[in-house]
């Protein structure tokens, strides 16, 4: 593994966690992700299921944990399955997993080839009264046209085993996952260290006509560079009115001289994930319009991260970030007091410049498990990102923290990454 290791004391400790909520006599079975192909023979990354990775912190394709803590034998209790390797793999693909070193990551102690699975569970199966299984819950974006993996195991297991109560492994895990150890929290801090060495690096190379996706090329270098998995998604860097188009990511315009780019940006290290937005002039200098916005958002940031703190439910939250942002958008002239007053609360007029909500948990994913219905608590990781997007300027601006809810208030991970617009200015032209 590129990262590295993590004390599988977390993974030992999730267990006990996430057996501490299942109902008595039941087996979880959770599965990893397939690895897809794109056409012939290529195939994506793998990303490994988050679930699964949680529970056993196993990075590879192919694996199975099962977790049934009421089993009258008690090597029944934690089996985690996993591919055996062959001549033909090693020399195509190189080394897999030995069962040692499958046990030295996980802390499960029965480690068994998962092609003998399906007898294995068989024995255990009768015995048990229902089962546990994996699917993705999340709430957006979720396309149902592509069966995953965890969809096969569900219909091969019901199909099997018809009688047996089913129940949702993703109900527990994501209240369990909100919530981050002392582990966890280190591994997003690195993610974002790397984030921030990216950051300088684009400080430093941007200039007038040069390209986005060179840019691009900069966080990808310190990101491999420094021991990151990958990009936490497809960075945006958009220069100009590019940048008033949310999730804008082919990256192929050139930077005019006067722009101001968009930098969308997040580093995954160890399946943990940062996710950052910073926004900087093409030419060194932020013009005056570009400054009033910038300073805008960067007020509606620092005083909206105030608000990520216990006890906060996440649309107070929001509702709290819309009338920050309606404040600047009247100062800036875009919006006017009187008309807000009679706008019509279906519609309400600040969607015209800042259509989208400010705050995700992020974790495993980038938009990470939770949910949205319940208070903040210490331990959660959440983002902060008012932005403004007037595309009639050719100017849109969000800026992007990263912050960890503790007792009191929060902490941001993302202190060390430039944002005020002098230093941005001097790193630039430095
Ligand atoms: N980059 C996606 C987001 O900020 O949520
Ligand atoms: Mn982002
Ligand atoms: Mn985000």
């Amino acid at each position: 593994m590129r990262y590295q290791t993590i004390p599988n004391s977390l993974f030992i400790k999730n267990r006990k966690k996430f057996i501490s909520k299942i109902k008595d006599n039941t087996i979880a079975i959770l599965t990893s992700n397939d690895i897809k192909h794109t056409n012939a023979d290529d195939v994506m990354g793998f990303a490994q299921n988050n679930d699964l990775f949680y529970l056993c912190g196993i990075d590879q394709e192919e694996t199975i944990v099962v977790l049934y803590p009421d089993a009258y034998k008690t090597e029944n209790r934690e089996i985690l399955f996993i591919k055996e390797t062959n001549e033909h793999i090693k020399i195509w693909d190189g080394e897999k997993l030995t069962k040692e070193q499958a046990f030295k990551i996980s802390g499960i102690h029965r480690v068994e080839w998962v092609h003998d699975f399906e007898k294995t569970l068989q024995s255990m199966a009768f015995e048990a009264d229902g089962f546990y299984l994996g699917h993705n819950e999340h709430i957006k974006r979720v396309t149902h046209n592509q069966q995953t993996q965890q969809d096969r195991w569900i219909n091969w297991c019901k199909e099997k085993y018809p009688l047996h109560q089913y129940y949702r492994a993703a109900k527990i895990t994501r209240a369990l996952r909100t919530i981050k150890s002392d582990e966890e929290i280190t591994l997003i801090q690195k993610a974002v260290d790397i984030s921030i060495k990216g950051f300088h690096r684009v400080l430093k190379t941007v200039k007038p006509n040069c390209k986005e996706y060179e840019l691009e090329a900069e966080l990808t270098y310190m990101l491999i560079k420094n021991g990151g998995t990958r990009h936490a998604f497809k960075p945006i860097v958009a220069s100009g009115k590019n940048a008033c188009a949310l999730h804008y990511n082919t990256n192929d315009s050139i930077c005019k001289e006067g722009d101001m780019i968009l930098l969308d940006f997040g580093v995954c290290y160890g399946n943990y994930n940062s996710d950052t937005t910073r926004c900087i002039p093409v030419n060194g200098k932020f013009s005056k319009r570009q400054k009033e916005v910038y300073s805008s958002v960067l007020y509606c940031l620092k005083k909206g991260s105030q608000l990520l703190k216990p006890g906060i439910l996440p649309a107070d939250y929001e509702k709290q970030m819309v009338t920050l942002v309606e404040e600047q958008l009247i100062i800036l002239g875009l919006l006017q007091a009187s008309d807000i007053a009679n706008q019509d609360p279906e519609k309400p007029l600040y969607k015209k410049y800042f259509m989208h909500g400010t705050a995700h948990h992020l974790g495993l994913d980038v938009h990470d498990v939770g949910l949205y219905s319940q208070v903040l608590k210490p331990g959660m990781v959440l983002t902060c990102e008012p932005g403004i997007y007037i595309p009639e300027e050719e100017i849109g601006c969000r800026l992007e923290n990263d912050y960890l809810i503790t007792e009191t208030g929060n902490i941001n991970l993302t202190q060390a990454m430039p944002i005020e617009i002098n230093e941005i200015e001097k790193l630039i032209n430095a």
